[in-house]
């Protein structure tokens, strides 16, 4: 059980919590914890497309027993003009959680305010705190004892990185981020970062960023929504690539969230080479958040 209720960030749990949830996830992905949660429901609402929240969210709950459903705006009378606050109340005294990947965070948090059941977020703009939970399962299954770790953000300073920088300073990972002047991630994460535990090093510089690091990760450039900044971002991120030349001289492995966009932020051979953690970083998707689930609604 953990002590909040909502899952909105990362740091709604505590750096203890959080090796908890890491723990179960672990052990449900080994065999050797069996948790069930028959008849558990799972409502999905989802604004953004997706494959590996949706199907890993649903797998998921299958494989505990329980069951969830899909809902897109237009499914629902949320696309029809019912407010976000009665659908809240509505699929809270149906489900036993929620999860949502919306465009706008406040949006998260009020759906969150009037939900009787669990919120969890799926992604919004600002963070993807499920994508981070597999990143340390990931990191700790692939790189080490994560006070060992050294590990680089190169990019943008976006929803994935934002999370991945909180879950870092809660972690006790030392982490670099690299990323444009203009395109950083927010200084409010940065101090919530050092009210956790530490804030990364900033940098503009990707080879500042990689040349100590036992891990290195990415995110594409244009997230979901910004489609509008494609030509200016392209520019911006000139030389933030992850390619061979890059990486050369480092043992670093490869992360990134997925979907990839070979050629932008990664290159299809670093992506599909010895480095890439990236598919078991994936599946680690669905694992993770059944240890989430579980610690959530037991
Ligand atoms: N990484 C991630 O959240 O992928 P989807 O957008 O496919 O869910
Ligand atoms: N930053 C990306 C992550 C996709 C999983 C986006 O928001 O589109």
């Amino acid at each position: 059980m953990l002590e909040t209720t909502h899952f909105t960030d990362i740091d709604d749990i505590s750096a203890s919590e959080l090796d908890r949830v890491l723990t179960r996830a672990a052990d449900i992905k080994s065999g050797d914890d069996e948790t069930q949660l028959t008849r558990a429901t799972l409502a999905m609402l989802f604004e953004k497309p997706s494959t590996r929240t949706r199907v890993s969210f649903e797998t998921g709950m299958t494989e505990l027993g329980g069951h969830a459903l899909f809902l897109g705006p237009e499914d629902i009378q949320l696309g029809h003009g019912e407010p976000l606050s009665d659908t809240a109340r509505v699929l809270g005294r149906y489900g036993d959680a929620i999860m949502v990947r919306l465009f706008d965070h406040e949006d998260l948090l009020e759906i969150a305010e009037h939900s009787d059941a669990p919120v969890i977020n799926g992604l919004t703009d600002d963070a993807h705190p499920c994508q981070t939970l597999a990143d340390l399962l990931t990191i700790r299954e692939h790189v080490g004892d994560f006070d060992e770790v050294s590990a680089a953000w190169v990019g943008d300073g976006n929803n994935v990185g934002q999370s991945f920088v909180l879950g870092c300073a809660m972690a006790g990972i030392d982490l670099t981020v690299a990323t444009p002047p203009e395109y950083g991630v927010d200084d409010d994460v940065l101090e919530k970062a050092a009210e956790l535990g530490s804030t990364p090093t900033i940098t503009t510089d990707p080879e500042e960023a990689v040349a100590d690091a036992d891990v290195v990760y990415t995110d594409v450039w244009i997230s979901m929504g910004q489609e509008d900044q494609r030509h200016e971002k392209l520019q911006a991120f000139e030389g933030f690539q992850l390619n061979e030349d890059l990486l050369s001289g480092t043992d670093a492995k490869v992360m990134h969230c997925l979907p990839a966009h070979r050629g932008e932020e990664i290159t299809g051979d670093v992506l599909e080479g010895e480095r890439s953690l990236v598919w078991d970083q994936a599946e680690n998707r669905l694992h993770a958040q059944k240890g989430l689930i579980v610690e959530l609604l037991e």
